[in-house]
């Protein structure tokens, strides 16, 4: 344990001579990113973009053989030319052998998926594998930086699991705040680097990774590790309060006669609120905000403490939906049993064929539930949706959707909703009725057609 300290002291001191002379190294890293899903791909394409040596990894073979033949298997934008730009640059290659990569290169990037299970808590099977794995294959010292989201407190285990001092191991908590859809572009331009890690040599190795944002002057936090855990889950149940809290008052603005968007704006004027996630929607979805702010909860309901905003947020967000569902049937006018209801969008945000937790799911369960028939038109997640809700009608395009429909619902923001022409609707649906819960329908046409078409807190 001595020599490590004096060996991380020597290194910190020629580290810190050299920063004084220098604005932040830019020395190339050989760098490991473990778990190719949209975080390890996007961290691992945009490192070697950033100028260090990557291998990704992954147990999935098929995945890796795709990547290796070219084939990008999620839809992010700007990560096909990312990923082909520097795997042509002979900077970033692919590999399934994991062993051999962990003995060869001494940072590691863990990106593996942490689902939630069913009483909310994360699983952190894969996890633990990447970890026993390198317990098992390092001889030489490494920094195991954990970017999949773990529980507070995960960390500090998995050093403990690791044994970290005797084999020579620093484990790091570096977690990402990409958007899907915007991964590349927020890889490239994020708000802040979290570094949780108690060394300093580490924290400087790290600071050269991420040089180039630092001569950018993006913050560069270096806290604790269980206070680098806890940052990521406390924006993201925040983001989802904000957006829950938006939604309701979108719901009081349609009951007063307020309109939600001059609400929203004369709101985000005020620096303290900002601008930004105010936005009304159908409810929050996707992969992280439903699984992080539950397991936010459960974690601190282990530690004795009731985060009770975040538990009225989970609870506000389900019955937004039921929401959306009664306004529906409302407007249909004698409820929504032997009706024909025409969704647009499945998709839980614009620009991603990603339905996990899509707001699209509940509703639509509830309008089977009401006896109703579906009809669903997304430019991108229909196979996906697909595989959760099989029994609705799809239609490849969204004028088919309408044909014959008595309702139609809007669910995602496409761009491609908001060019349509809603004077023309007529042509199609039954009898006019739209429910637009993301500002899509244009204020004009949405004035001229003021009794059937509803718009989400106007
Ligand atoms: C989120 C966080 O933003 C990101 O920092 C984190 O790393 C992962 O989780 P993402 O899941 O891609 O990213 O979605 P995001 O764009 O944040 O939207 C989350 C949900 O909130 C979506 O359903 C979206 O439609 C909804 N939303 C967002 C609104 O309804 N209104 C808004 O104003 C903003």
């Amino acid at each position: 344990m001595l020599s490590i300290i004096k060996k991380r002291e020597c290194i910190l001191l020629f580290t810190a001579f050299f920063l004084v002379f220098s604005s932040h190294a830019h020395e190339s890293c050989k760098i490991a990113v473990i778990g190719t899903g949209y975080v390890g791909l996007v961290t691992g394409a945009g490192l070697a973009e950033l100028g260090h040596n990557v291998c990704c990894v992954d147990i999935d073979k098929k995945k890796i053989d795709q990547l290796q033949q070219g084939i990008i298997p999620i839809y992010e934008i700007g990560l096909d030319e990312l990923v082909h730009k520097n795997v042509n640059k002979g900077t970033l290659r692919f590999s399934t052998d994991i062993e051999k990569v962990i003995r060869e290169i001494d940072i590691i990037f863990i990106a593996v998926g942490t689902p939630s299970m069913p009483d909310g808590r994360a699983d952190l099977t894969a996890v633990k594998a990447v970890i026993e794995a390198i317990k098992e294959n390092s001889h030489t010292s490494k920094i195991v930086c954990v970017k999949s989201t773990v529980p507070i407190g995960t960390c500090r285990q998995l050093a403990q699991m690791i044994d970290c001092d005797n084999h020579n191991i620093v484990i790091i908590s570096n977690p990402e705040f990409l958007r899907e859809g915007f991964a590349v572009q927020d890889f490239f331009n994020p708000s802040r680097i979290v570094v949780g890690t108690e060394f300093t040599e580490q924290a400087e190795i790290m600071r050269t990774i991420y040089a180039p944002f630092l001569d950018k002057n993006i913050p560069f936090l270096c806290t604790d590790l269980v206070s680098a855990e806890a940052i990521k889950y406390a924006s993201n149940a925040f983001l989802a309060v904000k957006v829950t809290y938006i939604n309701e008052i979108a719901q009081l603005c349609s009951a007063v006669g307020a309109n939600i968007n001059a609400v929203a704006t004369g709101m985000g004027l005020d620096d303290r609120i900002g601008n930004k996630f105010l936005s009304p929607g159908p409810g929050f979805g996707g992969y992280c905000f439903p699984k992080d702010a539950t397991a936010l909860v459960r974690t601190a309901e282990e530690a004795g403490v009731a985060l009770r905003v975040v538990t009225s947020c989970i609870e506000a967000n389900k019955h937004h939906k039921h929401y959306i569902v009664q306004k529906t049937a409302e407007l249909c006018g004698d409820g929504l049993c032997g009706k024909t209801v025409a969704v647009w969008g499945l998709a839980f945000k614009a620009n991603t064929d990603d339905v996990r937790e899509s707001a699209a799911i509940d509703i639509i369960n509830e309008f089977l539930k009401m006896g109703a028939t579906v009809k669903a038109y997304d430019p991108m997640a229909q196979e996906n949706m697909k595989q959760i809700i099989p029994n609705i009608l799809y239609c490849d395009t969204k004028e088919q959707v309408l044909d014959c429909s008595d309702v139609l619902v809007i669910l995602t923001e496409w761009q491609e909703f908001k060019e349509f022409d809603y004077d023309r609707l007529v042509d199609y649906i039954n009898r006019v009725a739209v429910i637009d819960t993301r500002d899509v329908v244009p204020a004009v046409a949405a004035k001229r057609n003021v009794n059937s078409i509803y718009k989400l807190g106007c």
